[in-house]
């Protein structure tokens, strides 16, 4: 384990004098403000800017008719940045004004006139899939999508996992359990909201986002303006919390083209009710029905389910995210015979996307609370019927990939002896158990290193920081390969005309990726340094190392050069420089199934990462409430390479779980439209409902991983909190909740349901 390295960026953070996107001021900047549609399902019959544009302080105005006609998305190009002929939810956007104050922005759109006829609105997903249900995407047929998607009407894409013969094996189990669990979609809600500033210097524009996605966000812009890639700059200040909201490209388009249209810079900032309906920043909702059948000794022979997660009104990552809900039904557990079907589903509400471990919270806590109940069924501990399935090295995984180097028991053994399981407890409390995992993205990255002639250094990376921990991990492995200080490296920020291509932050993968990349480019500067060294000190490179910032002999410490003085006589040190991408590690072995449907890549996985989570509570009888006394957080995540701030990313992610769990959840009303778009309403866990929490690694080196055998770590841990917590509430009060978030209420009426 490493000791804490001080963050390069936490003095201006915690002082609050760092400079984040909505900070910015340009001069003579404009303010940009969109009018939403308002209303779930309609036809827009007229729209009329006029009174708006006409609105002194008014710059621009826009609206589908000023932009290319042009469809976008990640698999199926169902989108556009402006509402054309239909909206198909409330926050769809109708127009775009950019003007001299707020206050004038927010007077032009409310002039912005729009006529609709009202169309029957699908609010959920049950009322989208019934019969004589309103096609939501009336010419659903003609959009582009991706060659392998199957889709049909409202299913936006339906995938399936298919292994031996799920029906054969379910009739020889001893003990089939069957259950039906209903999932509310949840948001990212990120502290820091969105904000965007775009200025054009000729023909290029200059747009300052807080985005996780730089490079996909100047693709975004470059296409639907159709300019080159290289007119578009994107820059990215300081960074909030993102949690998958800020992935993709998002309004960057419509605020440069809002600023070329006023021939101004233009700043947008949402309001805290517009985070809440921005597209992609809710977490599926799901509905997970699943049946398993098993042997009397607990061994698990056949998984059948159907998953349906909801796409809201456009795609964006759901029919990805749809198969891995499927992947995640089947759970880490060794069940020779599946047969589990996702669809992804379109509803008149927000569009769903990447939030934080996309696709498995929900769906690890439906399986998970299936487990408990054949475990019951079976009359078995739940942690013997989890020790009992849990994958092994050498077995294959639900997509066929063969695992190897998987610690899942361990982790489970250790939540259950960090928990004191099986000790007694007082009345009315529980503890629950729930497993993960979650598979690694190994993409492409890069990275520059160099040194200064003072024998300072730099990284100029993709990297980026949300809460990475990039600023922390990235000098560390530098610092490591050059004998320097993590502290000697200053890292700069994405940039996107500067810094070398990056998928961005997501996927649990900076660490991953982007920390081989930086491995692989402070390695070409060893090589340069050592090569001038040796000629310094008349020796053999060989015979050389790098310590403490010298280049010295080994064995012979005093004869040593330092890298300052290497960097100084290497004209000025500018030429010791190193560039990276990353290897990424060789695909690991996979039997591919070939009666899978649907399936858009992604069914194997390096390093994939496993957890165990449990969580102790006490239930009030009375009230419902849930009180949350403890959770141990066990991971498998090979290697960690800086224990605070995977420490850290843990703690996040439980308390984010834990909100799932208990107390958050997109209300969504009859009309289709949001209920709780406040924090007032929606409730985040704060620092007071926060318990102790124990936080076990296995750490150790995994081959063919991230840096120093490392797996990822920032989604994994909000993964088997819900499920834990909602197995830990059955087990204190004998009442299960089907239903996420187990809000008081349904506590309480499951309660009551166990009286009758
Ligand atoms: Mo993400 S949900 O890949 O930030």
């Amino acid at each position: 384990m490493t000791t804490a390295i001080i963050r390069q960026d936490g003095k201006e953070k915690v002082t609050g004098t760092g400079r984040y996107a909505a900070d910015l001021t340009m001069t003579g900047q404009l303010h940009a403000r969109f009018k939403y549609a308002d209303i779930a399902h309609a036809r827009i019959t007229r729209l009329d800017v006029s009174k708006a544009r006409a609105l002194p302080g008014v710059f621009a105005v826009l609206t589908h008719a000023d932009v290319p006609a042009r469809r976008y998305g990640l698999f199926v190009k169902d989108r556009t940045l402006f509402a054309t002929d239909v909206v198909r939810w409330e926050g769809e956007i109708v127009a775009a004004v950019a003007a001299l104050t707020p206050e004038i922005a927010r007077r032009a759109v409310e002039l912005i006139e729009v006529d609709y006829q009202p169309l029957p609105v699908a609010k959920d997903m049950e009322s989208a899939l019934a019969p004589g249900a309103p096609i939501i995407h009336e010419h659903w047929a003609s959009y582009d999508v991706d060659e392998k998607i199957v889709r049909e009407g409202n299913v936006a894409s339906r995938s399936s996992i298919v292994k031996g013969d799920a029906d054969a094996a379910m009739a020889t189990a001893d003990v089939v359990v069957r259950g039906r669990y209903v999932a509310a979609g949840s948001q990212g809600a990120p502290i820091e909201p969105r904000a965007i500033v775009a200025e054009w210097k000729g023909d290029r524009v200059q747009v300052w986002s807080s985005t996780q996605v730089p490079y996909a966000a100047r693709s975004h812009v470059a296409s639907l303006l159709d300019i080159p890639e290289n007119m578009v700059r994107v820059t990215v200040p300081f960074l909030g919390g993102g949690f998958g909201a800020k992935c993709e490209g998002h309004f960057e388009p419509q605020v440069a083209m809002l600023a070329k249209a006023a021939g101004r810079p233009v700043k947008l900032v949402f309001s805290r009710r517009e985070e809440f309906l921005a597209p992609d920043h809710r977490r599926e909702g799901m509905i997970v029905e699943i049946e398993t059948g098993a042997k009397k000794d607990g061994t698990m022979v056949a998984r059948r389910a159907r998953v349906l997660t909801e796409n809201g009104a456009y795609s964006a990552d759901g029919p990805f995210i749809t198969q891995f809900a499927a992947m995640f039904t089947a759970g880490p557990y060794r069940i020779p015979n599946l047969n589990i079907v996702g669809e992804c589903v379109y509803t008149n509400t927000q569009p769903s996307g990447s939030i934080r471990a996309p696709g498995a919270p929900q769906a690890a806590w439906a399986m998970e609370q299936h487990n408990d109940e054949l475990a019951a069924a079976l009359g078995m501990d739940p942690v013997a019927l989890r020790r009992k399935n849990l994958l092994r090295d050498g077995d294959e995984g639900p997509t066929n990939q063969i695992l190897e180097s998987i610690r899942a028991i361990e982790t489970l053994e250790k939540a259950a002896e960090l928990i004191g399981y099986g000790r007694k407890l007082p009345p009315d409390e529980g503890i629950g158990f729930a497993c993960g995992w979650w598979p690694s993205f190994p993409m492409a990255s890069g990275a520059f290193v160099k040194i200064n002639a003072d024998g300072s250094a730099q990284i100029i990376t993709g990297a980026q920081e949300c809460g990475t921990g990039a600023v922390m991990t990235m000098p560390t492995l530098a610092g490591e390969v050059l004998g320097m200080d993590p502290s000697e490296f200053t890292i700069l920020y994405q940039d996107t005309d500067a810094a070398p291509w990056d998928g961005g932050a997501g996927g649990s993968q900076t660490l991953f990726n982007n920390g081989r990349a930086v491995t692989e480019a402070a390695r070409q500067v060893r090589e340069q340094l050592l090569k001038l060294a040796s000629e310094e000190l008349e020796a053999n490179p060989a015979d050389l190392e790098l310590a403490n910032g010298r280049a010295q002999v080994k064995g012979s410490p005093d004869r040593f050069v330092t890298i300052a003085d290497l960097a100084s006589t290497a004209h000025g040190g500018e030429l010791l420089i190193g560039r990276g991408s990353g290897t990424p590690p060789p695909t690991p072995a996979y039997n591919a199934s070939p009666s899978c449907v649907g399936r858009l890549g992604g069914e194997v996985f390096a390093a994939p990462t496993f957890g165990t989570h449990a969580v102790h509570v006490k239930v009030d009888r009375e009230t419902g409430v849930t009180r949350v006394l403890g959770v141990v957080a066990a991971h498998d995540s090979g290697k960690i390479v800086n224990y605070v701030g995977a420490a850290g990313q843990v703690t996040g992610g439980v308390v984010m779980g834990l909100g799932q769990a208990l107390t958050e959840g997109t209300q969504i009303g009859d009309d289709g439209k949001v209920r709780n778009a406040y924090l007032l309403d929606y409730k985040l866990q704060t620092a007071a409902d926060v318990p102790e929490i124990k936080v076990w690694f296995t750490d150790i080196s995994v081959p063919d991983a991230g840096p120093r055998g490392s797996k990822g770590l920032g989604e994994p841990p909000c993964i088997p909190t819900p499920g834990a917590v909602a197995n830990a509430i059955a087990n204190a009060v004998g009442a299960r909740v089907r239903e996420l978030p187990a809000t008081p209420h349904r506590v309480w009426a499951a309660l009551e349901e166990t009286k009758a």
